[in-house]
């Protein structure tokens, strides 16, 4: 939603540019990251309040490295270099930027030298996060070094008047502890942004934007009950009503209530038109003897293709749209110049693979919102903190936590422990820093004592892990009465079970899931 006040991030690659986009955006200042190449006319048609020139892992004086259009300085928008981005000024405004063996990587202490808008209200002592090779050696004309750095005399450097700006370092990430600040400054004192984009607002603009797209169409939308496709039918069907038409399978691997759960919630709080697919029969079927992790999933995959495209098909003729809950990782990962100068921005197919004969237009709500605005949208639409904060759950669900070929009794085990584990860890007040937390049902049968008898049954082993992005995770350092309480009520209270096992282990090497 590129109008109004917004600022354009063009993206050279760097590691850490969805972090300056996440910085700005909490401001209140809307953002997107663009092409690195995007044309001095194209920015100066869209009118950003302000342009930042990202990091990026290429050195500048090489020939085939990442350029901007040098007509972008002379548009009189305010730019902010960051790193690459810095260098990148420099060289294009007559300055010069030396390759170097040494890499300065990590914390380093910076001194400002010289007043800028920049750094207004900071201390004069930072420490600011390095991460480079090449350095601008000279600036160009008009300009002036505002900070320096052991390592870098030129580690700020501004021209005030043609409202330019470079920072060696990296605001964006919160090894610089004042980055924040500055981009605030940025944002505010030197770009004059006002601070409005507010999600209420954004809802409101997208429901426009939908009615608009969809008239007096219909939309299809597979719903999992997940974080992303429950906003989406939230936000669809306060835009759209009853055009909104939503298909549930339950794959009969959910954990334990969870189809109720959403056709509570869904189909009669909500009153949208939900068909749910009990087809828990199918994939128990198709599943059966089958034990092979890959195996399992490729089952489970194109039998949720099957059961979908069957369900959407009673709707054909009349539906015009799909809809699907691309967010924006999904769009941004691909204008990077390091996916190559043709890399296309990709559409994330949580429905991929339909059939050819179902053809439908894609309709993406989300795709220009990172996963905790996302959440604060539901949050405004009325979802409750049961879906908007839930915790990922596998496509496969239960079949990759059942370590072994699965059955009816296995996943009713395995359902009844798991929610003993999810009711205690969300007894702990800060539950919500446990990125995942649940049950694992083992193929082995150890021996017990109850009462007088010897038991020999099932082990349940118990997951939980911290995570910022599920890509690594360490396991969670459960206080010892939530794991004693996690033990003692399975394997009092779940059938089947007489050994409770904790998983140590850190991803990488092992992963979240078992399989
Ligand atoms: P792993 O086990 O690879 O999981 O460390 C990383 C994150 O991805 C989730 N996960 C899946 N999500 N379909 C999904 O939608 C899948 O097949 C799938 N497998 C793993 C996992 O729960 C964790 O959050």
């Amino acid at each position: 939603m590129k109008q109004g006040e917004w600022i354009a991030i063009l993206d050279y690659g760097s590691q850490v540019t969805q972090l300056i986009a996440r910085r700005i955006r909490e401001h209140k200042v809307y953002c997107e990251i663009i092409r690195f190449d995007t044309s001095a006319e194209t920015l100066k048609e869209q009118a950003p309040k302000g342009i930042i020139l990202s990091g990026g892992p290429c050195s500048v004086p090489d020939e085939d490295s990442p350029k901007c259009d040098p007509e972008i300085f002379n548009l009189g928008i305010p730019i902010l270099g960051i790193c690459y981005g810095m260098q990148l000024a420099a060289q294009f405004l007559g300055g010069s930027v030396l390759g170097s063996e040494k890499r300065e990587y990590g914390k380093a202490m910076m001194q400002i030298i010289k007043p800028s808008p920049l750094f207004q209200g900071l201390e004069p002592d930072l420490q600011v996060w390095m991460s480079h090779g090449d350095k601008v050696t000279a600036m160009p004309e008009g300009f002036e070094a505002v900070a320096q750095s052991d390592n870098c005399p030129f580690a700020a450097m501004q021209n005030p008047v043609s409202k330019i700006y470079g920072v060696q370092f990296h605001p964006e990430v919160v090894h610089t502890p004042q980055g924040k600040e500055m981009l605030w400054n940025f944002a505010f004192k030197i770009c004059g942004c006002s601070g409005t984009w507010e999600m209420s607002k954004f809802i409101e603009e997208n429901i426009k934007a939908i009615r608009e797209k969809v008239g007096e169409d219909h939309v299809l939308l597979g719903l999992s009950g997940g974080v992303d496709s429950s906003v989406v039918a939230a936000l669809l069907h306060k835009a759209i009503g009853d055009k909104l038409h939503c298909v549930y399978v339950d794959n009969g691997l959910m954990r334990y209530r969870e189809t109720e759960d959403v056709e509570e919630l869904f189909g009669n709080a909500f009153g949208i038109d939900l068909t749910v697919a009990r087809s828990g029969e199918l994939f128990l079927r198709k599943l059966a003897g089958v034990s092979d992790p890959e195996e399992k999933r490729k089952i489970i995959g194109s039998t949720f293709i099957d059961v979908f495209a069957e369900k959407a098909r009673g709707f054909s003729g009349k539906v015009k749209f799909l809809a699907q809950g691309t967010l924006y990782p999904d769009v941004i990962e691909s204008v990077s110049p390091i996916g190559g100068p043709s890399a296309t921005i990709k559409s994330h197919h949580n429905v991929g693979g339909l059939p050819a004969d179902l053809q439908f237009d894609l309709i993406e709500p989300l795709r220009e919102l990172f996963k905790d605005e996302v959440r604060e949208v539901g949050r405004e639409l009325g979802l409750p903190s049961y879906v908007v904060d839930r915790q990922p759950f596998p496509g496969p669900g239960l079949a990759v936590r059942i370590i072994s070929d699965i059955t009816p009794e296995r996943i009713e085990v395995l359902q009844q422990a798991d929610l003993r584990v999810r009711e205690e860890i969300m007894k702990m007040p800060n539950h919500l820093d446990v990125w995942q937390y649940f049950a694992v049902l083992l193929p082995i049968q150890t021996v017990g004592v109850m009462g007088d008898d010897r038991t020999y049954e099932n082990v349940v082993a118990v997951r939980a892990v911290e995570s910022r992005d599920g890509m690594t995770a360490d396991w969670y350092k459960l206080p010892y009465d939530v794991m004693d309480s996690i033990s003692n009520r399975i394997i009092n209270e779940v059938r089947g079970v007489n050994r409770v096992c904790y998983d140590i282990s850190s991803k990488p090497p092992s992963t979240i899931e078992w399989e």
